[in-house]
């Protein structure tokens, strides 16, 4: 009756929604723990894609269970939209999904803080996705947070008012502007009507109920370990627990029954959004990568910066995540280079060499060490077994899988399920 914890070791859009729809036929349930509207997970059937937000990346597969967790904050907007393109695509969301009676709601003041946050941060601003994702943790932890239990009761309104006014104080006192809110409130009040429909229950005894009976749960990660709020490049991070202890608190399963915990990298890496970046290519080959990897935001559309593959990043997220395996993806965006890099360890001006992460990443001086591999130019996308991979890709994952001591099971070598070499 295990759990496996599915998340990603870097700075998010490693591929969480291509592998979770993957493997969901191995569980009976698919549970978000962290994160909202802020995710965008794509997932591509039959060469159509669709970007989920909110609603788990078990969707697709009619017999699994979808939990939306405790941990996760929503904004009932967007989760009516998600609903609505689903339901073009005949998938019944009413049938399978579960919200959990404890999910904190976004309203729509939470973004209209986020960006005023923003504004007011300068060219020190975290890069957010302005869904509202930092104001609403900061009503959970400051225990004024409205809860999706809270919409079945007489008194929500009365409450939302009083939280939204607490909002309002604030944009007032600094000046921010509040002009479109009631086209937002039009739309939250309108989805609101929607999901009091949606199965909204103690989700914690669902999931420990299924635990009992034998069923196995993978638990979907958003963003990933470096947009962790302790142990990513703080302050340019998300506001939860994007970590494999974050499953326990976000579901509300006990971390005896975590069995393994499946790591997800890209075979280089990307950034949305402002802070530190140690193995960042501002050049021609970063633009190329950004370019053939089709790196743009799945939830704002803005281009994600892109860098060669930080091992002592993925060795740190390997850490605290305890991650029993890993899988590596888009490999195949490399196709073609005559030669690929990989950051072994950082040095400061004074040439000091590490391999840790300093806390204060964003105020630490640190240029990479780079690792020269062969690449692979006749591609991957053929490729359907460990043996038929190109020799020298072998080599780049063995390389990978040596120097941080984790397996690698799964590797990807295009967006589409039937892209997918299990080892
Ligand atoms: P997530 O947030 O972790 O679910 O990742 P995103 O969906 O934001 O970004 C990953 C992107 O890469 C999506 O467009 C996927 O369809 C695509 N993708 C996933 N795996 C592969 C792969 O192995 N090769 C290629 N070319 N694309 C991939
Ligand atoms: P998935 O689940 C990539 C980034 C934002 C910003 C920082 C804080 O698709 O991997 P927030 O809106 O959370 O307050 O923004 O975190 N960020 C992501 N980057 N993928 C994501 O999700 C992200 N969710 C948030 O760009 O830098
Ligand atoms: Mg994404």
């Amino acid at each position: 009756m295990p759990i496996d914890v599915l998340l990603g070791l870097q700075w998010g859009d490693e591929g969480k929604g291509k592998v979770v729809d993957y493997i969901a036929p191995n569980y009976q349930v698919v549970a978000r723990f962290q994160g909202g509207p802020n995710a965008g997970h794509t997932l591509v059937m039959n060469g159509e894609k669709h970007v989920l937000h909110q609603i788990p990346s078990g969707i697709f597969r009619p017999e699994t269970i979808n939990v939306i967790g405790n941990g996760v904050v929503l904004d009932p907007a967007v989760f009516a939209k998600e609903v609505k393109a689903l339901d073009i695509k005949g998938i019944d969301v009413k049938e399978n999904l579960f919200i959990s009676n404890r999910t904190q709601i976004i309203i729509p003041t939470h973004k209209l803080l986020d960006r005023a946050s923003e504004a007011s941060k300068g060219d020190q601003k975290i890069g957010s996705t302005l869904k509202g994702i930092g104001p609403s943790y900061q009503d959970k932890f400051a225990r004024q947070g409205l809860r999706l239990g809270d919409i079945l009761s007489q008194s929500f309104d009365d409450r939302y008012k009083e939280l939204k006014n607490f909002h309002l104080g604030i944009l007032e006192k600094g000046g921010w502007d509040s002009v479109e809110l009631q086209e937002m409130e039009a739309d939250f009040f309108g989805a609101l009507e929607s999901i009091r429909k949606f199965k909204i229950i103690n989700t914690e005894y669902l999931l420990n109920d299924c635990l009992q009976k034998g069923q196995s749960i993978l638990a979907e990660g958003a963003q990933g370990a470096m947009l962790d709020i302790d142990f990513g490049s703080y302050p340019f991070v998300t506001s939860s627990s994007t970590t494999a202890a974050g499953a326990c608190t976000g579901l509300g399963i006990a971390p005896s029954h975590i069995r393994k915990v499946i790591g997800i990298s890209k075979a280089y890496c990307t950034r949305v959004g402002s802070g530190p970046f140690p193995t960042e290519l501002n050049d021609e080959t970063g633009e190329k990568i950004r370019i053939a990897g089709n790196e743009f935001g799945s939830t704002t559309g803005r281009p994600r910066r892109t860098g060669w593959l930080d091992l002592p990043a993925l060795r740190y997220a390997n850490m605290i995540n305890g991650t029993t395996e890993m899988l590596i993806m888009k490999g195949d965006i490399l196709d073609g280079f005559d030669e690929v890099k990989i950051c072994t360890a950082y040095h400061n001006n004074k040439g000091e060499v590490t391999d840790q992460l300093n806390y204060d990443l964003a105020r630490t001086e640190v240029h990479p060490i780079l690792h020269s591999m062969e690449g692979w130019p006749e591609g991957l996308q053929e490729a359907n077994s460990w043996e038929s991979l190109p020799k020298s890709y072998q080599n780049y994952c063995l390389f990978i899988e040596k120097q941080l001591g984790v397996p690698i099971s799964f590797i990807s070598t295009g967006p589409g399920r039937e892209q997918t070499i299990i080892r």
